[in-house]
C-alpha cells in the first residue's frame, strides 16, 4: 500500500538525540533552540493540555517560522488519527510552517492506512500551497499491540517515512506491562521484557531502509539508568532515542555515536576495501588490514558505523597506508 507522495529526499538524517518540546511552551520552544540535540519535535499531543492544544498549533507555526533551528531536524507532533484534532493540526501547521518543517510525527499509529491518509492529506496541502510535493517526512511511533503486530505493513506504506519510533509509555499501557517506572524492567521478570518489541520494530525499519528509534525514559535525574536503556537500544542497533530534558542530550549524542576507535576503524577498512578491489590494488575481493580479512561483507558492517560517524560530525584519527607488495 503506497501514498501518492514522491520525490528523492535524503531521508537518513542524525537522530541520536530527539527533544521533546511542549508545543505549547513559548519558553522551552526558545530554550530548545540551543541544545545540541539532533532532533526537536514540537509537542501537540501528549505534553499539551486539550484546553491548550488550539493556541499551541499557533506556538508551534510562530516557533518554526521565525526561530533559529539551524542544525536540527524539525518535527511535529500531532494528535492520533482517533481524537478529532488530528487534521487541524496538520493543516494549521503545515499551511502555516510547511517549508520550515521536515516532518510530521503520528503517535499511536495502528495500521497502514492511517499512514496513506496522512501522506494524501500532506500532499493536498503541499499542492494547494505550492511546497514541493513529497518533502515533508512522516514518523511513525509504535504504542500499542495493534501497532506491533502491523508494524510491518506500516514501515511499508509510504515513502515519506523516515523513521519508526517506540512509544514505551503508551505501550506498557496498552498490553497491561506490570511496571509503572517508563523503560525500565517489570519486577519479576528476568528477562529483558523490552527486548521483542524493539526487535520487532528494528526489523520492521531496516526491512524498509527506515531509522529505528527508541522512546522516552521518564527518571529525568537518572543519568546512568539513562545510559543503560539507551546502551541497550544502541547495541542492539536503533539510531538515536528521545530526550525530555537538556541533561539527557549530551548522553544520547554519546551513546549513539561509534566510539573514536570504532570510527577510525570503519574508515581503515573501507579505505582497505577500495584499495584492494582497485585496479592499482589488484582488483582483488579481499584484503588483509593487520590480521583482519577484509570482504564485502565487512564493507558492509564498516559502512553502517563510519556512516553513523560522519553524520555525528566525528573527524578520523587514522590513516590508511597503502600495503607493501
Ligand atoms: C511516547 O509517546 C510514549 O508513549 O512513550
Ligand atoms: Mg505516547
Amino acid at each position: 500500500m503506497t501514498g501518492i507522495a514522491a520525490g528523492p529526499v535524503n531521508r537518513l538524517r542524525p537522530r541520536r538525540s530527539c527533544l521533546a518540546v511542549p508545543g505549547s511552551n513559548p519558553r522551552f520552544l526558545e530554550k530548545a533552540q540551543g541544545l545540541p540535540a539532533d532532533q526537536v519535535f514540537l509537542d501537540l499531543e501528549d505534553a499539551c493540555a486539550p484546553l491548550a492544544k488550539e493556541g499551541a498549533r499557533h506556538t508551534i507555526v510562530d516557533a518554526l517560522n521565525n526561530g533559529d533551528w539551524t542544525g536540527k531536524t524539525r518535527v511535529v507532533r500531532v494528535n492520533d488519527w482517533t481524537t478529532h484534532w488530528t487534521y487541524r493540526d496538520v493543516i494549521t501547521v503545515v499551511e502555516g510552517a510547511g517549508p520550515n518543517l521536515d516532518c510530521i510525527m503520528l503517535p499511536k499509529v495502528q495500521d497502514a492506512q492511517q499512514i496513506v491518509s496522512l501522506d494524501l492529506l500532506l500532499t493536498q496541502i503541499e499542492k494547494t500551497m505550492g511546497f514541493e510535493v513529497g518533502r515533508i517526512g512522516i514518523e511513525a511511533q509504535i504504542e500499542n499491540a495493534k501497532g506491533l503486530v502491523n508494524v510491518d505493513d506500516i514501515a511499508a506504506a509510504s515513502p515519506r517515512l523516515e523513521t519508526i519510533v517506540f512509544g514505551p509509555a503508551d505501550f506498557m499501557a496498552s498490553i497491561n506491562m506490570k511496571s509503572l517506572v517508563v523503560g525500565e524492567q517489570p519486577p519479576g521478570y528476568s528477562a529483558d521484557a523490552y527486548h521483542y518489541i524493539l526487535m520487532r520494530i528494528l526489523m520492521a525499519a531496516r526491512a524498509n531502509d527506515l531509522q529505528a528509534i527508541d522512546g522516552p525514559y521518564l527518571q529525568i535525574r537518572n543519568e546512568d539508568g539513562y545510559r543503560e536503556v539507551a546502551g541497550r537500544a544502541a547495541a542492539l542497533g536503533f539510531d538515536g532515542k528521545w530526550v525530555l530534558h537538556p541533561g539527557q542530550v549530551e548522553l544520547a549524542n554519546e551513546v549513539f555515536s561509534p566510539s573514536q576507535e570504532d570510527y577510525d576503524h570503519a574508515e581503515l577498512i573501507l579505505d582497505a576495501y577500495d584499495y584492494c578491489t582497485s585496479e592499482a590494488g589488484g582488483k582483488k575481493g579481499s584484503a588483509m588490514l593487520g590480521d583482519e580479512m577484509i570482504d564485502e561483507a565487512s564493507r558492509k558492517m564498516a559502512l553502517v558505523v563510519a556512516g553513523k560517524g560522519r553524520a555525528a560530525g566525528m573527524t578520523r584519527h587514522s590513516k590508511f597506508e597503502i600495503p607493501e607488495a
